[in-house]
């Protein structure tokens, strides 16, 4: 069985598709992207067949990620039993996720910067245009979901 992991956010064209890409590459080096199935969809509609905004794309192609083949999509219901970890980009994400998925609360539903020292948001670059700031946010959040799922794993095995 492969490990799911969902990153979730609003448009699914900067925050989600950067974390995606990021942590992708991250299972790449360890050789591990048979073990995993990892996808972003965003809440809103707006971007559905998108691909990731160009300011997504150019952080990303600074550090020779790409963004090939990514295109946006929406949250669905059946996004729930397919993912075991639903990583939402902000809270807001977090509270109009959780009804798409059928669900009240869910501990497989919670933020990226829930797993790091000081848990915050990862601001919107929409709106703020500081992709420098995402990517960075996003690289600490992903490390530090790989060693969770990793954790998780080896206490799975016992
Ligand atoms: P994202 O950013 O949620 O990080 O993809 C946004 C992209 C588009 C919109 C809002 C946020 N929008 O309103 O179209």
């Amino acid at each position: 069985m492969q490990i799911g992991v969902l990153f979730v956010c609003l448009g699914n064209i900067c925050r989600s598709p950067m974390a995606e890409a990021i942590f992708r590459n991250l299972v790449k080096e360890k050789g591990m992207e048979s073990q995993f199935d990892i996808d972003s969809a965003g809440t809103g509609d707006w971007h559905i067949g998108d691909g990731p905004h160009h300011g997504t794309v150019k952080k990303l192609a600074e550090h020779k990620i790409s963004t090939q083949g990514m295109y946006s999509r929406q949250l669905k219901l059946e996004d729930y039993d397919r993912f075991d970890y639903i990583v939402c980009m902000d809270e807001s994400n977090i509270k109009n996720a959780l009804p798409m998925l059928g669900q009240q609360k869910s501990s497989k539903v919670f933020r990226l910067l829930d797993l790091i020292k000081d848990p915050k948001d990862v601001p919107d670059p929409y709106f703020t245009g500081d992709f420098e700031e995402t990517y960075q946010l996003c690289l600490e959040g992903c490390k530090a979901l790989l060693q969770k799922i990793e954790l998780d794993r080896q206490i799975e095995k016992y």
